[in-house]
């Protein structure tokens, strides 16, 4: 509870993990780092974050009940609803927000399980601008010079007015409401959440992440998120 608003946490993971280049059932998001799953480590931060009341998880149905076990044996208290998710990730977006749980919360942040390394200083300071703003997305400035493929040739954008879109993002309820509406009405699939926002016209705030706030995608994520997470950590109190 922030400000006397109630915050629910949408963690959707119900991908498939084709990526990983991998024949393996494991979905990215129960794949060990150090030895904790991605999905444990990512919901200890949620669990830690004093703002965030509830916490809802889209899952592959054959994963529901190792995950629900695995966040009891780690002592996540606050996840109130485990459901199956759908083909794409905005469906599983949208799966979670139709909970009751989501339905009682006044501010929606939602947070790819697939980054673990996230901290809890930015769920909160995406979640406070979310409350001032309406929504909020943790960003970073790309590294590299960003190019536009154009049917005529390739056009360089201003780098330093370009960013790359993480999660967490936070959104007022009542605002996602309308824009997964309008984005239903007119087939919009997004590959965010706050994108179904800007359709809307709404402003969205940038907050500054952190580019060891990665996203794991391919199996060489794995290895740099180990390393980034200090190695083979054994210790629960650490994750
Ligand atoms: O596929 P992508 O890398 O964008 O996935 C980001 C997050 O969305 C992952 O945590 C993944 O498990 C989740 N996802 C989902 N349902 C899908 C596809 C992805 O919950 N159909």
């Amino acid at each position: 509870m922030i400000d006397g608003v109630r915050v629910c946490a949408i963690i959707p993971a119900a991908g498939s993990g084709t990526r990983m280049g991998t024949a393996s059932a494991t979905s990215k998001a129960l794949i060990p780092l150090g030895g904790v799953p991605v999905i444990i480590r990512t919901l200890a931060r949620f669990q830690e974050s004093a703002g965030v009341d509830d916490v809802v998880i889209t899952l592959r149905p054959p994963e529901i009940d190792d995950v629900r076990g695995l966040a009891a044996g780690a002592g996540i208290t606050k996840v109130r609803e485990i459901i199956a998710g759908g083909a794409e990730r905005q469906e599983s977006v949208r799966l979670g927000f139709s909970t009751g749980t989501a339905r009682r919360a006044g501010l929606i942040v939602v947070h790819d399980a697939v980054r673990p390394l996230v901290t809890v200083d930015l769920i909160d300071r995406v979640i406070k601008a979310a409350l001032m703003d309406g929504a909020a997305v943790a960003a970073v400035r790309p590294r590299d010079t960003v190019k536009i493929q154009e049917e005529q040739g390739l056009v360089t954008p201003d780098r330093t007015r370009c960013w790359l879109a993480q999660t967490p993002q936070a959104f007022r309820r009542d605002l996602f409401v309308r824009a997964i509406e309008t984005a239903r009405k007119d087939g919009f699939e997004g590959t965010d959440d706050v994108s179904l926002i800007e359709r809307i016209g709404h402003p969205v705030s940038i907050v500054e992440g952190s580019y060891e706030n990665l996203k794991i995608t391919t199996r060489g994520d794995i290895r740099v998120a180990e390393l980034l997470s200090g190695g083979g950590i054994q210790d629960h109190t650490r994750y």
